[in-house]
């Protein structure tokens, strides 16, 4: 549990409501986290998932794990510690974008159930949308796309997960998708119709 250092502060509250902003543009703020193995496909998603709302005037905006990690997070690694941190810096700037009203699309392996959980904890009901974008380690291995799978299979790269490092499926995820099984724009549907089925978009 992060401590809180600073004490004398009090929350400032705006004019502004959530309604006010659902109104203002016609979609509904939420944080949908993709999760799963490195090489599984969030990025992938991600970025096709933020052209069509775009395409469909819906204001989105990715989180993507490498970014993060060059800027906010640059101080973190990838111990157990460091991990949680992570996603729980990640979880509070995820809820500062559904605040605004904007629909946060987050790419992080984000291995730990608890870790994603706090995060769930952090955002009203019905802000976050847990997907579990699934795929045997042994095709995320074959597409090895960034080459970490062979460095970490020759020890190169420590504490990578479903190698050296656990990964903890979702238990109940909103949603499911199997790039395994699915094309991109399979995938990328599959979270759009989500999306549109509970009402937080229109196309
Ligand atoms: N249905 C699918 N959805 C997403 N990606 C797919 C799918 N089918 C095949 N792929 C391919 O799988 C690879 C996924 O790589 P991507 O970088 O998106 O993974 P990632 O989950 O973001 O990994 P990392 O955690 O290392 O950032 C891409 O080369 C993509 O083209
Ligand atoms: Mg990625």
């Amino acid at each position: 549990m992060t401590v809180q250092k600073a004490t004398n502060i009090k929350w400032h509250h705006g004019k502004i409501t959530k309604d006010d902003r659902v109104n203002l543009m016609k979609q509904k703020g939420v944080t949908i986290w993709l999760t799963g193995l490195s090489g599984s496909g969030k990025s992938t998603i991600a970025v096709e998932l933020e052209h069509a709302l775009l395409e469909n005037k819906h204001l989105a905006y990715i989180l993507d794990g490498d970014n993060i990690r060059h800027g906010l997070n640059k101080n973190l690694g990838f111990s157990p510690e460091d991990r949680t941190e992570n996603i729980r810096r990640i979880g509070e700037v995820a809820k500062l974008f559904t605040d605004a009203n904007m629909i946060a699309i987050t790419a992080f392996i984000s291995p730990y159930r608890q870790d994603r959980d706090n995060v769930r904890k952090l955002l009203k009901d019905g802000e976050f949308i847990e997907i579990y974008i699934k795929c045997p380690i042994e095709v995320c291995e074959q597409r090895d796309t960034k080459g970490l799978y062979k460095k970490a299979r020759a020890g190169e790269v420590k504490e990578f997960t479903g190698i050296s490092a656990p990964y903890e499926e979702p238990l109940h995820p909103e949603l499911t998708v199997d790039t395994s099984k699915m094309t991109v724009d399979e995938s990328t549907r599959a979270v759009l119709n989500y999306l549109e089925a509970k009402g937080y978009v229109k196309f």
